[in-house]
């Protein structure tokens, strides 16, 4: 019988409730922003620079669709945490990009991505949908390139604000995002019911 997963803000007053009712903590996540007026252009150019020594740093395009599709059936099992930060298989449709939904990625031999960040635009926010680097490529800066790459280019297209969250385990996204200069300004618990309530539940449908 599957339980069911609550994702709440780490200060809702109904948390304690929810504990007390048998609902536990499975996963911690936070959501931060970082405000065109703090972007410093020089640092992310450089974490741009850098990513470039191991491909091209560039917007996807719709020539990239199928490269960027494959990348991400390669890594589908890569994601930590719980419901609040898991990531949904792109389909040919979220691969798009569209002026609402930017993508930027680095590019290896062949073209093949080896990158991505998806970000989703409305007016002047954007938010990160997800970033994704290929195994064998992480740790070498790509993934902090290829962030700082679309706030780049969102900043010049009139983005003010972006948004971008993450599991608490996830070290290596948090590091990367604080030296973007995004700011931690939420944090959430994922909860998962205790074994008998989705049952009550689904008895009484
Ligand atoms: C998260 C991810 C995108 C980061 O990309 P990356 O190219 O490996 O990261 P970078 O090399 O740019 O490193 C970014 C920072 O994280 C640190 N870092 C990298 N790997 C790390 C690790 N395994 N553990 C802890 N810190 C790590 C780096 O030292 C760097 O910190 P700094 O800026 O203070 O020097 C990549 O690891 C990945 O694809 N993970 C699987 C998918 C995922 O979890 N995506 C994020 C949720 S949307």
């Amino acid at each position: 019988m599957q339980r069911e997963q609550m994702v709440v803000r780490s200060d809702d007053a109904r948390l304690s409730e929810l504990e007390a009712a048998g609902w536990v903590v499975v996963a911690r996540s936070w959501a931060a922003q970082l405000t065109a007026s703090r972007v410093d252009v020089h640092a992310l150019s450089t974490l741009v620079q850098r990513g470039r020594r191991h491909g091209d740093i560039r917007e996807i395009g719709d020539a990239d669709l199928a490269s960027v599709l494959a990348l991400d059936a390669a890594t589908l099992a890569d994601y930590p945490g719980g419901a609040a930060t898991q990531h949904n298989p792109l389909t040919r449709s979220s691969a798009r990009v569209t002026p609402v939904r930017r993508g930027f990625g680095a590019f290896g031999d062949s073209a093949r991505a080896v990158a991505v960040t998806f970000v989703d635009v409305d007016g002047n926010h954007a938010e990160t949908d997800f970033t994704v680097v290929a195994a064998e490529f992480r740790g070498l800066g790509v993934g902090s390139a290829v962030k700082a790459a679309s706030v780049l280019a969102l900043l010049r297209d009139g983005v003010e604000v972006f948004r971008t969250g993450g599991a608490a385990e996830n070290s290596a996204i948090f590091a990367s995002n604080i030296s973007l200069g995004y700011e931690i300004d939420e944090d959430w618990v994922t909860l998962l019911s205790p074994p008998g309530v989705v049952e009550t539940t689904q008895a009484q449908r």
